[in-house]
């Protein structure tokens, strides 16, 4: 029987470091207004807090950091806003990329590719390349992403692949889904991050998410630092992670 959700492809119990961190990087608008700023001043103060957190969690062993950088819903939100997101993005890629290869940081970039501007993604795929062989951290930003999106993506490949007599309907599993997603080959999130004390999860990682963790931060993300990561993390130690099972923590 398939039981829905591959224990084996979990990093372990949460006795140990989360082998997944993902973050949902949120409340730059209001870290800026509280200042009286204006939210681009925000956003690049959320860029900070970004190579602190990639610094913070290399050091802390996690293997991969997925980041939420720009969901296919932002697009919703004033033109000008949009132009600043897009610029910091460019501007993170052309400035960070040579110290995060140096580090041995591995790139990867998850969301809908085909309707972003070509030079955006040109560094995307510049990014990818250039870091593609590193052993260190994995960053996976999700750009331009959505959760739900992502599945109909994966959706329609797997119909494609039908359609071809590529991939027989029988054979379509969980694990065939899970491959297809922009995510394909890594592990789900064990913990998710959300800042700014909302308390939802904004079409982030859906699919991934199934036995994820999640811990819900009051801080603004600019504010966010290796204390906070440290601070989600031990509370990440006290959860049982039982995966519908009865296995309560393994005993000392
Ligand atoms: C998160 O901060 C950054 C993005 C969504 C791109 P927000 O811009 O959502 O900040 P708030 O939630 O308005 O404070
Ligand atoms: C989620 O934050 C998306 C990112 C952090 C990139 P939003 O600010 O867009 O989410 P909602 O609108 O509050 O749900
Ligand atoms: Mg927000």
């Amino acid at each position: 029987m398939n039981s829905g959700v591959s224990v084996a492809a979990h990093s372990g119990g949460s006795s140990s470091v989360p082998c997944h961190v993902a973050i949902i990087m949120d409340g730059n608008g209001r870290w800026a207004k509280r200042r009286g700023l204006v939210r681009a001043e925000g956003h690049r103060a959320g860029v900070q807090a970004l190579r602190r957190t990639v610094r913070a969690a290399g050091e802390l062993g996690i293997d991969y950091l997925t980041v939420y950088s720009f969901s296919s819903e932002n697009w919703s939100r004033p033109h000008s806003e949009v132009l600043d997101l897009m610029a910091l993005l460019r501007r993170f890629i052309r400035h960070d990329l040579a110290e995060l290869h140096q580090n041995n940081v591995r790139v990867r970039i998850i969301g809908r590719r085909d309707d972003l501007a070509p030079d955006i993604l040109a560094l995307l795929v510049e990014a990818e390349e250039l870091t593609c062989d590193n052993t260190g951290l994995t960053l996976v930003v999700a750009f331009n992403y959505g959760g739900r999106e992502e599945i109909v993506r994966a959706v329609q490949e797997a119909a494609r692949r039908a359609v071809c007599g590529n991939l027989d309907p029988a054979d379509i599993d969980e694990d065939t889904i899970s491959q297809l997603l922009d995510t394909g080959g890594i592990p789900d999130p064990d913990l998710l991050i959300r800042t700014s004390g909302e308390l939802r999860i904004s079409n982030f990682l859906l699919w991934q998410c199934a036995y994820t963790e999640f811990f819900f931060s009051p801080l603004y993300w600019p504010d966010f630092d290796r204390a906070a990561l440290e601070d989600a993390l031990a509370e990440y130690y006290t959860r049982d992670r039982r995966f519908g099972g009865l296995t309560a923590r393994a005993s000392p």
